[in-house]
């Protein structure tokens, strides 16, 4: 980038190290690709195309004329910790209290929050990859040593606990887990989970379990590595608003862990945001404990759009695709089309105009695979479906 100044910008050596999201690159190309003109579906980014349930938008609306504009605790409101506690104990089985509870500004800071006060350099944390990039962009920020388990496409996505066990050392602090999963749309069932578990026995390691699409789920259930007896105390439970309920642009997630940890998070929080924006949270606690139908109805659409979609991509020359059983991303393998991930992903953005995540976005193990979100309405995912079929008869023969 041009530098408008004579001083010369003297960053810290660790930004350096700091990775980001590429969805959010793609996003700027395909906005450029239009301004010239063309036309391009959109794919590539996760988040719900729906509206934010209208009893959550008037909760807010009302929070703000009953003026919930000031600071609040760092940790979140009381009530509001209260009924996510609620929540959790409901849905893990486990007793929950409100003192297990931070309430954060997104699912995210949950992650950035945990790695930074838990990792120093030199310990290593185990995770996904393909993943979601924001792991292993903090994990090498900090200085720890970032540790990739490979996901199995064999395995429905899951990873081979085996090799789990061989990647835990003396130095492992911690391991991530995030089920149903970005960007593969696997979901670890309950013997996976207890596997992992096992794996693990009573090491003193702690799971940041990234639960965010919990409610997200097709086939089977949600499991949680919290429910599993022995691990309540060793779990990071990250879920939040963003995805059940529409609500990616309010900033609102929590983590639910040990008092003790809460409390160093919720001084991160005070350092860094104070808190979350007081009336989202009014709204927040609409959003549990007000009427669930737009749950359901967000679920059963991205159900219907990931079966028609899948079946379509199966149809394509190169691709081939499993089912995904949660979350709302489809994962399919394009070796067969013989062109590696990046280049097939902007091609088909630049001549096709669909745009979507190339599998190495997630990392490397991502090699082989594209991701498309099906956060767009039917139609334009059969349109995009049609688009890149068009251009694989055009290309690939
Ligand atoms: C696996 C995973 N974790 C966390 C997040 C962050 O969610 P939020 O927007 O609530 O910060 C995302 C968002 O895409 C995600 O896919």
């Amino acid at each position: 980038m041009e530098s408008s100044t004579q001083y010369e910008l003297r960053l810290a050596e660790r930004m350096s190290r700091l990775g980001t999201e590429t969805a959010f690159e793609v996003l700027n190309k395909a906005r450029a690709l239009e301004r010239q003109g063309k036309q391009i579906i959109h794919l590539e980014i996760g988040e719900p195309d729906f509206d934010t349930p209208a009893n959550v938008v008037e909760a807010a609306v009302h929070a703000l004329h009953k003026g919930w504009t000031h600071y609040g605790p760092s940790a979140g409101l009381p009530e509001l910790r209260q009924a996510i506690a609620e929540e959790v104990s409901r849905t893990r089985g486990v007793q929950v209290k409100s003192d297990e509870v931070v309430v954060v500004p997104g699912g995210k800071p949950i992650i950035f929050f945990t790695i930074l006060a838990l990792c120093d350099a030199g310990d290593e944390v185990i995770y996904p990859n393909p993943g979601f990039p924001i792991y292993e962009s903090m994990i090498n920020y900090v200085g720890a040593r970032p540790v990739p388990i490979r996901l199995q496409e064999q395995k429905d996505f899951s990873f081979d606990v085996n090799e789990l066990a061989a990647l835990i050392t003396d130095r492992t602090k911690l391991i991530i887990i995030n089920s149903p999963h970005n960007p593969t749309g696997g979901v670890l069932t309950r013997q996976d989970i207890r596997d992992i578990a096992k794996v693990i026995g009573d090491r003193n390691i702690l799971v940041l379990s990234d639960e965010i699409y919990s409610r997200l789920i097709f086939e089977g259930e949600h499991y949680s590595i919290m429910s599993v007896p022995g691990f309540k105390d060793r779990t990071i439970l990250l879920d939040g608003f963003s995805k059940t309920y529409a609500m990616t642009g309010w900033r609102m997630g929590y983590g639910v862990m040990r008092p003790d940890l809460a409390a160093h998070i919720t001084r991160l929080m005070t350092n860094s945001n104070s808190c979350t924006a007081s009336f989202t949270q009014v709204a927040g606690i609409e959003a549990l404990k007000g009427d669930q139908s737009s749950v359901e109805k967000m679920r059963l659409e991205f159900m219907r759009r990931r079966d028609s979609f899948v079946a379509g991509l199966n149809r394509i020359k190169g691709f081939s695709c499993r089912m995904p059983k949660g979350a709302f991303y489809v994962f399919p393998n394009i070796t067969g089309s013989g062109w590696k991930s990046k280049k097939l992903a902007d091609a088909l953005l630049e001549d096709a105009g669909v745009a979507c995540l190339s599998g190495t976005a997630f990392g490397d193990f991502g090699e082989g695979y594209l991701r498309f979100s099906v956060a767009n309405s039917l139609e334009n995912l059969n349109k995009a479906q049609q688009r890149i079929e068009d251009w694989t008869k055009r290309n690939l023969e």
